[in-house]
């Protein structure tokens, strides 16, 4: 190799080097970015655990996956469809699954996310401090139409160990996005009827049919979509049929797949009038509803049916307008209601 050669090998040793360097750099740059990009919305759009990925190598796994698959399957394994009679605690065909929907893990729609922690916790409807299993029985009794499941059963240990397994690790700022439903403004008129009626027929029926009852292959089988009234539905002693509890409930998850807490489909109008509608029709009735709230002025403006420490309508109770009953405790009691 001549002088010259060497020169322009080393330069061109040296131009190789260089560029690899900067390459590599940029690189780097990426990977970092990149990085950074998907820490981010990892961060962002936090997610409750699921039962399909998130369970192996969890200790009670398997208790785990039995109160999921009572909480999506109830009929079948606690209620009217269960094998062994003396398993049929629940009194209709609906799943805890229809009203607290992804087996409890959408926010808006009474979410089991963090509910473990919240309990014990004092219930003005017994007037006492209750235990998350006696909440659960609250939703058995009434929104399930049945009756008590007894707290020493695997079926109860079960759903409770789901819920303190969603309620583990959940970010301290995201507790609040997954309790309980997300308030309406509040209409100040009666809900009216007839309005609720043509909402109905416009986002409701496609799914639960224009008598409300809901589609379901045969009777031996869970519904795909679940009744809204009649002899298969939540009891009058539900939380989901006060009015108020159920626009809410509505707004943030009606018509199903497509209302979410934040991007809700209809307006607080519209799910309060056919809130409304769906709650006019008959249903079961809960035995013994005047015993609930043994301090009447914790009753919930909402609550349907008596007696109240007011000289409001049974009428009014339903269908509202709320605010001046709202009102009214809030002068003669000093205590606000929202519902
Ligand atoms: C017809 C609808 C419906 C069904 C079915 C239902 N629930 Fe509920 N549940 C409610 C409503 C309404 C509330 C009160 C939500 C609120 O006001 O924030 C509630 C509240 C709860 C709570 C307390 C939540 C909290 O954040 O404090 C638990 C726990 C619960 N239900 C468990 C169950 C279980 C378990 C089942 C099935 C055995 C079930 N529910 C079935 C409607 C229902
Ligand atoms: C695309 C189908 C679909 C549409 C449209 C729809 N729902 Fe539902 N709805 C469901 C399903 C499915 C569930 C139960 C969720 C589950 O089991 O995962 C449900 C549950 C409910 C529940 C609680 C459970 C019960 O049976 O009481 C209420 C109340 C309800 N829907 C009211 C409405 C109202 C009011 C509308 C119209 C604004 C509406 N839905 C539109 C599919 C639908």
């Amino acid at each position: 190799m001549g002088k010259m050669d060497k020169l322009l090998f080393r330069i061109r040793l040296l131009l190789s080097t260089i560029v690899l360097l900067v390459f590599s750099a940029l690189f780097g740059l990426v990977a970092l970015h990149i990085g950074l990009i998907q820490h981010k919305p990892n961060n962002l759009v936090w997610k409750p655990k699921s039962i399909t990925t998130d369970l192996e190598g969890e200790e009670k796994a398997s208790l785990i996956k039995l109160g999921y698959d009572v909480i999506t399957r109830t009929p079948e394994l606690i209620g009217p469809l269960a094998e062994k009679e003396e398993m049929q605690f629940a009194g209709n065909n609906l799943t805890c699954q229809s009203c607290h929907l992804e087996a409890g893990t959408k926010p808006g729609s009474g979410s089991f996310v963090g509910v473990y922690n919240r309990f014990p916790q004092y219930r003005g409807r017994e007037d006492k401090m209750g235990t998350l299993e006696e909440r659960i029985d609250g939703c058995m009794e009434r929104s399930m139409n049945g009756q008590k499941l007894p707290h020493n059963t695997l079926e109860m240990k079960g759903m409770i160990a789901y819920m303190k397994w969603l309620s583990e690790d959940v970010p301290e700022e995201k507790l609040a996005e997954y309790k309980g439903y997300v308030a309406i403004d509040l209409p100040e008129v009666k809900a009216d009827l007839s309005k609720g009626e043509t909402i109905f027929q416009k986002y409701c029926i496609v799914c639960h049919g224009a008598d409300g009852q809901g589609v379901r292959p045969n009777e031996g089988a869970l519904y795909e979509f679940p009744p809204l009234w009649g002899n298969d539905s939540y009891n009058h002693g539900a939380g989901m049929h006060r009015v108020i509890t159920a626009a809410e409930f509505i707004k943030s998850n009606m018509p199903f797949q497509q209302a979410t807490y934040d991007k809700p489909v209809l307006t607080d109008e519209e799910a309060y009038h056919v809130a409304a509608y769906i709650n006019s029709f008959d249903r079961p009735q809960k035995a013994n509803p005047e015993a609930d709230f043994p301090k009447k002025e914790l009753k919930p403006v909402s609550t349907p049916y008596g007696p109240w420490r007011d000289n409001f309508s049974a009428e009014q109770h339903k269908y509202g307008p709320f605010q001046p009953i709202m009102e009214y405790y809030k002068l003669t009691f000093g205590i606000e209601k929202k519902k």
